[in-house]
């Protein structure tokens, strides 16, 4: 009996349309909605910082543009969901994350490299002011997973 119910929802969920429409990708606005971990927020972060590094390297515009307005959500949202992480962190993060949008608009590869380290001290000075400077974060050394993230020890700050 049961089965033949789980049966039934995934014929359903089978005959609905493919096609999601833009709006519907849009934050459910009920009360209790799902609000992701702080360590899933940071670890799309990490993934949305190397992408951002390898679009500027490709120099495709586009996508790195896209990428940075993914990252800037991501960080956004970090600090929306979780108070605990001071304010002063964040905003240090807007220059830089301004830099990079600049360089963008600028298609500017030189200054886009430069921004993107600047973007990736934030990173660690917010890590280090919360005692996890062993979350080590650098500019992209590959697009090899984990390229940005260093996995040694790092000496105390
Ligand atoms: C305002 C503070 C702040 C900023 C800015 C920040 N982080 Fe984090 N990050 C944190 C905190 C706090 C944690 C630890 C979360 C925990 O303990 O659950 C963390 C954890 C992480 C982790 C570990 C996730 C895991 O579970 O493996 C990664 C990776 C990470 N951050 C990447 C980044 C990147 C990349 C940037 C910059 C683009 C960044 N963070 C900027 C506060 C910050």
């Amino acid at each position: 009996m049961k089965w033949r119910g789980v049966v039934a929802v995934l014929l359903l969920a089978a005959s609905m349309p493919l096609a999601v429409a833009q709006s519907d990708l849009k934050r459910p606005s009920s009360t209790d909605q799902y609000i992701p971990r702080l360590g899933d927020i940071m670890s799309a972060a990490l993934s949305q910082h190397q992408k951002l590094w390898l679009a500027g390297k490709a120099q495709n515009w586009q996508l790195a543009a896209y990428e940075l307005g993914q990252l800037e959500s991501s960080l956004a949202e970090a600090a929306m969901q979780y108070s605990g992480i001071p304010v002063s962190n964040v905003t240090t993060l807007k220059d830089p994350l301004q830099s990079v949008s600049d360089a963008i608009a600028a298609k500017d590869g030189r200054k886009f490299a430069k921004a993107l380290g600047d973007l990736t001290e934030g990173c660690n000075s917010c890590h280090s002011s919360m005692n996890r400077s062993f979350i080590a974060i650098r500019v992209p050394t590959g697009r090899e997973p984990f390229a940005n993230q260093m996995f040694p020890p790092q000496r105390k700050p």
